[in-house]
């Protein structure tokens, strides 16, 4: 049985999705015979409520100079992140020079709101290429993991934050008492550190089995990041939750005692409690729900292919290689997938090997059907490919349930 990676107890995993390669591990075919694999489990522990991976892959394997996950690629993701820099310097930054650290700042989405104005600020991240993207950008940013070391570093050098920030990075450090320790270490006594992920809540409730894939190690509630956090003498103050990433959730933790906790914080708890996040017999739901969800896919993909019809993928994203390997997806079904980030144009999906084309070649020959593999940006792709609906075209998507639309 795996220990727990936050309270060390030992759990039973309660489902597996097979051997699975790196959701980002987008390839060329010299490199097919090298490929690495590992097998995608994940479970839930009674004792501190984190629901996590059971095998872990190495940070270095994933987060690397190739790291081809831009985040400024999308345009809804960039308002989100214009907003998010909004709330924290009207609420969060109260001194007369604050300084801002944001960890996994990736290509500076956040950050360059701040560098706007001229705030003191830093960004950590630890993939070179995008990293460099940020730098060429004039958004101060180191290329390191965030750990206690170097929260030292910057403390010595650049004194401590009144904010540290993260979106979408937290739930990828297996170590994550290190980098609470490092949080108390570089923190203010009166600072706040702001942290998004997608939601465990929402995750489950849209049987969204594709959220799981080798960069997310943990599944967030407010349940279990309350224990992590409290082990450290942080506490969580505010939950707001935010409709990007298929649903997520904004925590605001700040050193206990030194700020009103929000009454939101105690209505997510018993909507948690609703939901049954707390139960092995909640998770053991979601794995048979996630198996309906995956036999209703591939029958649908079967039968389209029986009568002829093309079907193309739309977005290469992270969380297509958990819906595309496990559901044994290949080019017979799907043909190729469109993707707008250049680093993954030419190249092939991981492990099952469907080619990923620009998106032109999407628009020069519209398939019958579009998979969206990107479906928490529906919105926004939806919205600018109108063209392919009024050519007859029809959107298939999976969560939450296989439709048509
Ligand atoms: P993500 O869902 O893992 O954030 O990845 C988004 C991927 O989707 C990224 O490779 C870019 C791609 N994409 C498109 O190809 N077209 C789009 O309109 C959008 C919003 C994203
Ligand atoms: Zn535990």
């Amino acid at each position: 049985m795996p220990k727990c990676l936050i309270c060390e107890d030992q759990y039973q995993p309660f489902m597996s999705f097979g051997r699975m390669p790196l959701a980002n591990g987008f390839l060329t075919a010299e490199q097919f015979a090298d490929e690495y694999f590992y097998e995608l489990k994940i479970g839930f522990c009674p004792a501190c409520k984190m629901v996590q991976l059971a095998e872990l892959v190495d940070p270095e394997k994933m987060f690397h100079a190739n790291y081809p996950f831009y985040s400024s690629t999308s345009t809804r993701m960039a308002a989100h992140f214009g907003e998010f820099a909004e709330l924290v310097m009207a609420k969060y930054l109260n001194s007369s020079d604050p300084f801002v650290v944001e960890m996994g700042s990736n290509d500076g989405i956040m950050l360059q709101h701040f560098a706007g104005r001229q705030i003191r600020h830093l960004g950590v991240e630890p993939s070179g290429n995008v990293a460099q993207r940020a730098v060429e950008k004039g958004i101060q940013t180191i290329c390191r993991f965030f750990d206690q070391e170097l929260a030292r570093d910057i403390v010595a050098e650049q004194g401590q934050a009144d904010v540290l920030l993260g979106a979408n990075v937290m739930c990828h450090i297996p170590d994550l008492h290190s980098v609470a320790a490092a949080v108390r270490i570089l923190l203010k006594p009166g600072g706040f550190l702001l942290f998004e992920d997608p939601y465990l809540g929402d995750t489950i409730e849209k049987t969204a089995y594709d959220q799981i894939y080798d960069e997310h190690a943990f599944y967030f509630s407010v349940s279990s990041v309350s224990y992590l956090f409290e082990q450290h003498g942080l506490e969580v103050i505010d939950v707001l939750a935010q409709p990007v990433h298929g649903g997520s959730m904004r925590y605001v933790i700040a050193p206990r005692g030194t700020a009103k906790v929000s009454e939101r914080v105690l209505a997510l708890r018993a909507r948690e409690e609703e939901l049954g996040v707390h139960k092995a017999e909640t998770y053991e739901r979601f794995r048979c729900s996630v198996e309906r969800s995956r036999d209703e896919l591939v029958r649908l993909l079967r039968a389209l292919k029986e009568e002829g019809k093309r079907v193309v993928g739309y977005a290469a994203t992270s969380k297509s290689t958990t819906v595309i390997n496990y559901c044994g997806l290949t080019s017979e079904l799907v043909e190729f997938i469109s993707d707008t980030t250049p680093a993954k144009q030419g190249k092939f999906t991981p492990g099952a090997h469907i080619p990923v084309k620009p998106h032109k070649e999407f628009t020069a020959n519209y398939p019958d059907y579009a998979l969206l593999f990107g479906w928490n940006h529906a919105e926004e792709i939806m919205g600018k490919e109108q063209e392919f609906k009024a050519n007859g075209g029809k959107w298939i998507v999976y969560v939450p349930g296989v439709q048509v639309i």
